[in-house]
């Protein structure tokens, strides 16, 4: 700011592009990252500058007052915002006519280039008041880059050392950017080409590799991943342990199997260690309590009910939180009955119940305990579940 408070710098905000290679449904700058737009977060970049600057965003034609209510919320102050054209170039042209009188640098910056720090903005202005000239950050290039001609035939290997891979916000002198953009004859992708094409001097300096462009999906997921809000949210895991007594007179149901001539378990229900313990696990993974509190041993429903049916009210009851099941491990603890032989029956049996795969175990404990005694069984599951991912916003 000079001493009464009127901008020396401006910054254009270009976005008014339509996004074709990201190929979102809405055009690029109104994509959302994280929980905002893509031109929200250039704005927001610009409003962390340490000078106060003259805002300038060009939106698309059809957007331009969705585009002053996005960015005057982010930037916290009124936001000069135009139409833009059928170019970037055009698009910039249109930007330069809302110029304030005041200003003396000019900074053109990509909305798509949304994760670019506000300390690359002010290092911009930096040098150009340092220089008296024009700047670009720019980034070594790091790829051995060929010269190629149609059929893919290599002509050359251009020496990399002497290239740059340039980004935004390119900044300059007012004069220099408006009589470059008056002049312009040529097509260009940035704003230094027209400017080095009037013969006027520009520079690289040190760019960031926040400020890279996003172009197509993967850009926005990298971008996603930078911001630390990646759409998919971390696994839950669960454990569930039960354990039932041995009672002669009831049938053995385990597994969701029923184990004719072996002695069964006492219970309020059929004393299904393996499908208690897996309820247990699943409610716990989803936060929604344990297999007393959910489905209460007074409730007559579950009286002498077989394993599955806790199973699949679970399973509802997890998507209905929004989680989906991962997998399912349990391990079964005691000397009867020989688990072996029925495993594949029992895993098949319970994974089509949960929709998805359950694993088990079995192992004797050496003699030792309650199991060894053969008092009883234990089960222990453990579980993981993932959230469904949702929509981002
Ligand atoms: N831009 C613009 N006006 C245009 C074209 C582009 O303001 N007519 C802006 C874009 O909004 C973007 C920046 O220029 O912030 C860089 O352009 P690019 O990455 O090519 O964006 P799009 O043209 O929108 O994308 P695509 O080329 O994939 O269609
Ligand atoms: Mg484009």
């Amino acid at each position: 700011m000079t001493q009464n408070g009127v901008p020396r710098v401006s910054v254009i905000v270009v976005a008014a592009g339509s996004g074709t290679r990201l190929g979102a449904d809405v055009p690029k700058a109104f994509a959302r990252l994280g929980g905002s737009t893509l031109v929200e977060r250039s704005v927001h970049a610009v409003a962390g500058m340490s000078e106060a600057v003259q805002l300038i965003v060009v939106a698309p034609a059809g957007l331009v007052d969705d585009a002053r209510a996005l960015a005057e919320s982010a930037f916290g102050a009124p936001v000069s915002v135009v139409a833009g054209g059928s170019s970037r170039q055009r698009s910039v042209a249109n930007g330069l006519a809302e110029l304030a009188a005041s200003a003396e640098v000019v900074l053109v910056h990509d909305a798509a280039r949304a994760l670019t720090p506000s300390t690359l903005f002010d290092s911009v202005v930096r040098e150009v008041d340092a220089r008296g000239h024009g700047v670009i950050p720019g980034l070594p290039v790091s790829d051995t880059i060929k010269r190629v001609g149609e059929a893919g035939d290599i002509h050359e290997t251009v020496d990399r050392s002497v290239l740059a891979a340039v980004q935004t916000p390119q900044g300059f002198p007012r004069t220099d950017l408006v009589a470059a953009y008056a002049a312009a004859s040529s097509d260009e992708t940035d704003d230094a080409g027209l400017v080095t094409a009037l013969g006027l001097p520009v520079s690289v300096v040190a760019g960031n590799e926040l400020a890279f462009k996003v172009t197509t999906p993967a850009d926005l997921r990298r971008a996603e991943d930078a911001l630390g809000a990646s759409a998919t949210p971390l696994p839950r895991i669960g454990v569930g342990t039960d354990t039932h007594g041995f009672d002669p007179a009831a049938e053995l149901w385990l597994a969701g199997l029923h184990w004719p001539g072996e002695s069964g378990l006492a219970g309020h229900s059929d004393g299904d260690a393996v499908a208690h313990a897996i309820t247990d696990a699943l409610l716990s993974a989803c936060g929604l309590g344990d297999i007393g509190g959910v489905f209460g041993t007074s409730d007559p429903r579950f009286d002498g009910a077989h394993g599955e049916v806790f199973l699949a009210e679970t399973r509802r009851l997890v998507e209905a939180a929004g989680f989906r099941i991962g997998n399912v491990s349990v391990q079964i603890v005691g000397n009867r009955p020989t688990f072996a032989p029925r495993r594949g029956e029992a895993e098949t049996r319970l994974t089509r119940l949960l929709g998805a795969p359950v694993a088990i175990s079995a192992t004797t404990t050496d003699g030792l305990g309650f199991t060894g005694r053969g008092e009883g069984i234990a089960a222990i599951a453990t579980a993981i579940v993932v959230q469904q991912s949702r929509t981002v916003g």
